[in-house]
């Protein structure tokens, strides 16, 4: 194998570490401690896995944690009742709503009633009207991730051409647009498009977020790509066995490619990491405090 393995897990631990020092200095200046509340309706397991991992690594690095775990049978004015009150909650900073709700046609009503100040998935139409002028706001968090990897694996990423697979509004659409922030040329392919090998085999960055298990194979990369793997797919094996497998074929690619995020071990752990690292951009923002660790 010759493409790098772009170690996601050691980053995000380093991540990790700035937002604790820098939450641990925010406490000794201002004697704020910020607060992320984290609202989970139904009971999806692989949600309430993420969840627990959420509430462990907010208090690692210092911050309150809150928890709302709420039955599949709320009402949307009950969901909308327990946003307000969060809204208005001083302790709390950053608000995230798990997705997927129960009930799909809840999802944008409830995103929009968060403040946009305390929305740190970064899913606001004020903060992605932001995200696609380019200007300063909250950034969801995968794919804020992506491109702190992309940027320590490559620097500069001006004029590099850039392949997004996947237009979701978690991952596809604001990867696209920060790149397209980036000076990247950018090209974001999806379930449609036609002649998808032709699109990603010309992607100098490659980024796979289309949900579909090692849906990337040889013949669709050029020599020297650097790929960024979102997909966490769990695949059945014999004898009732299972494991997690990316978008990317990794047995594929790793001859050709430059460099590459494995999975599990790659984005994932970005994802929480960057939840963190917003929850503080939030707290500077509603207390008028300049960041501390840039964009
Ligand atoms: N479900 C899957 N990814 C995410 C995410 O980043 N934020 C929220 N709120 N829900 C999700």
């Amino acid at each position: 194998m010759s493409a790098t393995l772009i170690d996601g897990k050691a980053f995000a631990a380093g991540v990790r570490e700035k937002v604790a020092n820098a939450t641990a200095a925010l406490k000794a200046s201002h004697d704020i401690t910020p607060g992320l509340a984290v609202v989970l309706v139904g009971d999806d397991p692989a949600s309430e896995i993420y969840v627990r991992n959420k509430k462990k690594m907010t208090e690692e690095v210092g911050m309150q944690s809150f928890d709302y775990h709420l039955p599949a049978s709320t009402t949307r004015e009950e969901l909308l009742a327990k946003v307000d009150e969060l809204n208005s909650n001083p302790e709390v900073n950053g608000i995230l709503v798990q997705l997927p709700l129960p009930n799909k046609d809840d999802e944008n009503i409830v995103i929009n009633a968060i403040d946009p100040e305390k929305d740190v998935d970064g899913f606001h139409v004020i903060n992605s009207g932001k995200l696609a002028t380019g200007q300063d706001g909250l950034v969801p968090c995968t794919p804020l991730g992506c491109l702190m990897l992309l940027k320590d694996t490559l620097g500069d990423l001006s004029g590099k051409h850039a392949v997004v697979i996947g237009r979701s509004n978690i991952v596809g659409k604001p990867m696209s647009q920060l790149l397209l922030n980036e000076s990247c040329t950018v090209t974001t392919v999806h379930s449609r498009t036609r002649h998808i090998k032709e699109e990603t085999k010309r992607a100098d960055i490659l980024v796979a977020a289309a949900g579909k298990p090692e849906m990337v194979e040889a013949d669709w990369i050029k020599p020297g790509v650097v790929i960024i793997d979102v997909g966490i797919n769990r695949i059945a094996l014999p004898e009732g066995k299972s494991k997690l497998v990316g978008d990317v074929n990794m047995e594929e690619v790793a001859e050709t490619a430059a460099a590459i995020t494995p999975v599990p071990g790659g984005v994932g752990p970005m994802t929480i990491a960057c939840l963190l690292h917003n929850t503080l951009k939030a707290t500077c923002i509603q207390h008028q405090i300049p960041f501390p660790l840039g964009a």
